[in-house]
């Protein structure tokens, strides 16, 4: 049985900020990270868009040998992870697995609450596909989920502005149109892999005591159960603690930005899709 890296995709940068927490919690496996940087943004792309990328990767990801791969991507968890999970999954490969970041986020953000309404910060798409609140409601079904689409925060964090005045008022003008919608919000999700990266400033900006999470550390800590669960799954993973990087687009862009969200310094390699 030949053992293979774990898959950790996004559409550019953001799932490094989970792939950082995955690490941090299993530091002795493999991982392959994809950012399809060519072609992001995803989130003001159609369903069927996000859906034909999103497969195109995992299929590069199963051409790697990758068992298991994480989308760590809310708009491809939101457009395309239903589809593939169910119609490509079976085709493919029924024996590999491929897993989003909604479903761990959603059944524990209700934890967090006191007052039950819970506010979500995304992409257009991952709004408009109302995963989410479809979600949380199965969980925590007395919960009032509000939604607010930050449609200029990608943009600003892929071009590294998100330090800048332009910055803090697309900050404000989210939160106040998501606060707007109700007093008693008391936690908020960044439901988006690239907004940690704006973290302080949208704590900045909220009053105090509303919790801001991120889903990094949810996300890892859901995987380190699922491998507990699935030691089927974890045998086939290599764990010699390499990461490899990929990018769609241009690897110095891509080993320029990327450390701003993993961390520490990296190199990647490019590939065509
Ligand atoms: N990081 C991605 C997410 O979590 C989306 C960014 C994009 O629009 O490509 O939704």
């Amino acid at each position: 049985m030949k053992k293979t890296a774990i898959g950790v995709f996004d559409s550019g940068y953001g799932g490094l900020t989970v792939l950082k927490e995955i690490v941090k919690q299993l530091p002795d496996y493999d991982y392959i990270y994809l950012g399809d940087n060519a072609r992001a943004p995803y989130g003001p792309r159609s369903f069927e868009t996000v859906y034909q990328y999103t497969l195109q990767c995992v299929e590069w990801f199963f051409a790697q040998g990758c068992e298991l791969v994480i989308l760590a991507c809310n708009t491809a968890s939101a457009k395309a992870l239903r589809n593939i999970q169910q119609k490509d999954l079976p085709k493919l490969d029924a024996h590999k697995r491929v897993l989003g970041v909604i479903r761990p986020s959603t059944e524990i953000i209700g934890n967090f609450s006191t007052t039950g309404a819970i506010g979500i910060l995304g992409t257009t798409g991952t709004v408009l596909s109302d995963s989410y609140p479809i979600e949380i409601h199965k969980f925590f079904p007395n919960s009032k989920v509000y939604q607010q689409a930050c449609p200029m925060w990608v943009p600003l964090i892929e071009n590294a502005e998100y330090n800048s005045p332009g910055a803090n008022y697309f900050v404000k003008k989210y939160l106040d149109q998501l606060m707007g919608q109700s007093a008693d919000i008391d936690t908020i999700l960044l439901a988006c892999t690239h907004y940690p990266l704006l973290i302080e400033k949208i704590k900045q900006q909220l009053p105090a005591g509303i919790q801001v999470v991120s889903q990094g550390e949810i996300v890892a800590k859901s995987l380190v159960q699922y491998l507990d669960n699935h030691p089927d799954m974890s045998k086939m993973c290599s764990k010699t603690g390499s990461i490899q990087f990929f990018t769609t687009d241009s690897t110095s862009d891509f080993d320029n930005h990327a450390s701003l969200f993993f961390g520490r310094e990296l190199r990647s390699e490019h590939i065509f899709l």
